[in-house]
């Protein structure tokens, strides 16, 4: 199996590449700088021949066609895609939103997510039944919000919502099914360290939801707990 994970350097992405690994998958780990990516230097020591480091920024499509090339003499298809990397913009304040700011959480947390797997679609067809993660949150519920906190980051992940479904409409019919993962609030530099969930617990439960989801779960949010959140 051929696993493609963006943000792979830290966080839920080292986490997905570990775990991955563990299930004996050829992981392309993205991350933007892999120079500085010590982490996942020492799994592909650890794993010879099965872990691939690959640059990507997600916010810069000349980078997503790179990546593209680079994947070619890798291998001819993807099994899995997981769009991972995120940001959140703290201190956000109605009355100061910053436009660079909005456009920025947009670009890097839906606008990339579909670049990639559009840049990635024929393999992931050539990889089919195929299954495209994008990790949403459960602040990109529409009828979840109850707050005006980091409303760039909500508004990003509601519309990486609505873009996993247009996606799905694209590439269910070529055998490639597309969901929205609610990791829950984990102990990474984007959750803090007062948050309920280790990494590994949280993709633990998202890797078992995503690998075993029906086509019908594409219809919400699949959570780590296998439970679903609506939009
Ligand atoms: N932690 C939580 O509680 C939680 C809850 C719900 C959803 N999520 C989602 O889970 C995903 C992973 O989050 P995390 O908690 O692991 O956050 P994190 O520890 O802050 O890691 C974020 C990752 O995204 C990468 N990234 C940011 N901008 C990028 C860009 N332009 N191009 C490529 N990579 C980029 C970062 O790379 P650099 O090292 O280069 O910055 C890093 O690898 C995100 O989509 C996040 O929204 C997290």
């Amino acid at each position: 199996m051929h696993v493609l994970i963006t943000g792979a350097n830290r966080g839920l992405g080292l986490e997905f590449v570990r775990q991955y690994l563990a299930r004996g998958a050829t992981v392309h780990a993205a991350c933007r700088a892999p120079e500085q990516a010590t982490d996942l230097a020492a799994l592909a020591a650890a794993h010879p021949g099965q872990l691939n480091v690959l640059p990507l920024d997600v916010a810069d499509p000349a980078s997503i066609q790179a990546l593209r090339q680079r994947l070619e003499p890798l291998t001819d298809r993807l099994h899995r895609l997981i769009n991972n990397a995120g940001i959140l913009v703290r201190g956000e304040r109605f009355g100061q939103l910053d436009p660079a700011v909005m456009a920025r959480s947009h670009a890097v947390n839906a606008i990339g997510p579909v670049l990639v797997t559009q840049a990635c679609a024929d393999l992931l067809e050539r990889g089919q039944p195929a299954r495209v993660a994008n990790i949403s949150s459960g602040l990109g519920s529409i009828a979840g919000v109850d707050g005006f906190h980091s409303p760039s980051y909500n508004a990003s992940k509601a519309a990486l919502n609505m873009w996993t479904r247009l996606l799905a409409q694209e590439l269910n019919p070529r055998g490639v099914l597309c969901f929205a993962l609610r990791p829950g609030w984990v102990r990474t530099a984007m959750g803090g360290e007062q948050a309920d969930l280790a990494p590994a617990d949280s993709v633990a439960g998202m890797i078992r939801a995503f690998e075993a989801a029906s086509a019908d779960q594409q219809l919400a949010m699949l959570g780590h707990d296998g439970g679903r959140t609506d939009w």
